[in-house]
Order: structure tokens, then C-alpha cells, then sequence
């Protein structure tokens, strides 16, 4: 068997791909996406395909690989996969949740705290030789304890950001599809309430949903408006779960008092007027990017490759259905 590995990976990864038995890899080993066509064409006749997600695995890409049977995204999120089409050919497709949840709930928290307290913002005025010295008026921020947290999807990670919000003593209001066994609602101190009733409350909206045509613009220019004035968005999840064009304009009419993303609508461009933005705080796709985690994940993505084409099942199956089928 083949298995095409499209951009460089920790090393955990590529020593189980590595010690597998019968697994011939291919590797490109530098830190860069591949074009369309330089992925179709490395992927090739090879029945595995581990990816990431700066991989667009559309139809076309699909439809040109022919041998694959597998494919192992290094992410919890699958957005860059058309699973629908994999399912129809029969491909299954992996992926890592789990071990990425306390350092994306840890990196939510390192956002919310920057544009409350405005740590962006003091730091370029430092390295500009710009301060001055102590003033009580100067940089004066949001309070964060004590406030109203709405956590938009309350899976693994909207429950680990939860439970850090303890030690803020926040009062968590959230948002799923399904509520939380009681017994985990008391221990976080969270309650479910309609989208609506999150928006208005929350001084802090947290977004944790994945991102499908459903949750596509989820935050848009309406629900901005319906936001206090002096709260805050934060998204560790996907950029197009916010209209990055109406969150713009919000934060250029101080409509919201915030911003903190870590995911932005067309990685890595940004909308126009973003970057200016002093009231907003812009990190690069940073929620999983710790040595353990992503050695973890390529660990993980690695395992569920060579499981799944070794003919069991792996770990972490998105499209279970495939399995079942044989
Ligand atoms: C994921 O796994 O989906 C994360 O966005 C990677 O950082």
C-alpha cells in the first residue's frame, strides 16, 4: 500500500507511518501547502492520504485519486474535506479530536483575556518607545471576572473553555444542539439558552460550533447588532462561522468593544481593515500549536491511517458509514 503525507509533520507521526508494515510513504517534508495539482499529482495511484487542514480535498481531488481508500486529516475540524463526496466513493476519512481540546481551550482563554485587558494593544506601544509611564486613564480594559461567558457549541473543547471560566467565577451561558447531562451542567455551572438570549447576555461569546453550511455566517452583521456594546467575540473554531466584513464594520463603529480571532474567513488573507483594527487581537491559527499537541495529533493522524488501511478500525472515524458498508 501507498500513502502520500502532504506537508511536513511532527516526527511522532512518521515514526508509526514508519514502523507500519507494507506502507510505502511519500513525504513532502516542507512546511508549505501543495497547489491542486502538485497534491493530485504526489497523491497519485496511493490508497492513503494524510492531510492537513490547508488541504482543499474537494471533488475534483477526489475524483482524481482514484486508489484512495483513506484519509487521515492532522485536525479535529474536517471542513477542508468533502466527506459527503468521500462517503460516495467509499473513502473514509479520519480525524484527532480530543487531544487538541486543553491547548485550544488554553489558547481561547490567552484571546479572551488579550482584548479584555488590551495586552495587544500596550505591547505595540511598548516596542514603539511609545510609553510613558503609568496613567490612570491609560489602556483601560474590559473586567473579566465575575462577567458573562456564551460559549457557542458546548463540545470538548466549549466545556474545557467552561471549566476554566470557573476560576473567573463567570457566570456560562451556552449554546448547543443537544443540552449536557445534568450532573456535567452543575459541575461547570452552565446553562443552555437560545442563540438569541446568548447574544444578548453574554459580555464574552466564545465560538467552539464546526463550521457546515448550517453554521456558516453564524455571527453576521444582525447578531453583531444584538451584542452588547461592551462585549467581546472570540473564535478559536473557523472563520466563516463569522462575516468577517460585518465584523469589521462593528469593530470600526464600535458597535462591540472586541475582537479575538484566532481563524479568520480565507486563511491566511484577511479582510480589508482587519489588521488596522487596534480593538481587535489577531493571532495566526494558533489554537493546537504546542510541541505536545501536535506531536500528539500527528501521532494520532498516523495511527488512524495505518489502522484504517490495514483494514481496521481506526480511532477517530468522521464518515463511520464507509465502515459499515463493507
Ligand atoms: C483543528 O484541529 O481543527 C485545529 O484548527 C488545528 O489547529
Amino acid at each position: 500500500m501507498k500513502a502520500f503525507v502532504s506537508r511536513a509533520i511532527p516526527p511522532a507521526g512518521l515514526q508509526v507511518l514508519d514502523t507500519a508494515t507494507g506502507l510505502e510513504i511519500d513525504y513532502n517534508s516542507h512546511d508549505a501547502g501543495l497547489s491542486k495539482a502538485d497534491l493530485i499529482a504526489r497523491t497519485g495511484q496511493s490508497e492513503g492520504l494524510l492531510c492537513l487542514l490547508t488541504d482543499t480535498i474537494d471533488a475534483e481531488v477526489l475524483a482524481s485519486c482514484p486508489n484512495l481508500k483513506v484519509i487521515s486529516n492532522m485536525a479535529v475540524g474536517y471542513n477542508n474535506i468533502d466527506v459527503a463526496e468521500a462517503t460516495r466513493r467509499g473513502i473514509l476519512v479520519t480525524n484527532t479530536p480530543g487531544v487538541l481540546t486543553d491547548t485550544t481551550a488554553d489558547l481561547t482563554w490567552a484571546l479572551l483575556l488579550a482584548v479584555a485587558r488590551r495586552i495587544g494593544e500596550g505591547e505595540r506601544l511598548v516596542r514603539a518607545g511609545e510609553w510613558h509611564g503609568w496613567g490612570p486613564l491609560q489602556l483601560l480594559g474590559g473586567e473579566v471576572n465575575g462577567k458573562t461567558l456564551g460559549i457557542i457549541g458546548m463540545g470538548r473543547i466549549g466545556q474545557a473553555v467552561a471549566r476554566r471560566a470557573l476560576g473567573f467565577n463567570m457566570k456560562v451561558i451556552y449554546h448547543n444542539r443537544s443540552g449536557l447531562d445534568p450532573a456535567l451542567e452543575s459541575e461547570l455551572k452552565a446553562t443552555r439558552v437560545g442563540l438569541d438570549e446568548l447574544i444578548a447576555k453574554s459580555d464574552f461569546v466564545s465560538l467552539h460550533a464546526p463550521y457546515t453550511k448550517e453554521t456558516h455566517h453564524l455571527i453576521n452583521a444582525e447578531k453583531l447588532a444584538r451584542m452588547q456594546p461592551t462585549s467581546y467575540l472570540i473564535n478559536t473554531a473557523r472563520g466563516p462561522l463569522v462575516d468577517e466584513a460585518a465584523l469589521v464594520a462593528a469593530l470600526k463603529n464600535n458597535r462591540i468593544a472586541g475582537a479575538a480571532l484566532d481563524v479568520y474567513e480565507e486563511e491566511p488573507v484577511l479582510y480589508p481593515g482587519l489588521r488596522e483594527l487596534d480593538n481587535a487581537v489577531l493571532a495566526p491559527h494558533l489554537g493546537s500549536a504546542t510541541h505536545q499537541t501536535r506531536g500528539e495529533m500527528s501521532r494520532l493522524a498516523a495511527t488512524n491511517l495505518v489502522m484504517a488501511l490495514s483494514g481496521k478500525r481506526p480511532l477517530h472515524p468522521v464518515n463511520p458509514d464507509v465502515l459499515e458498508k463493507k
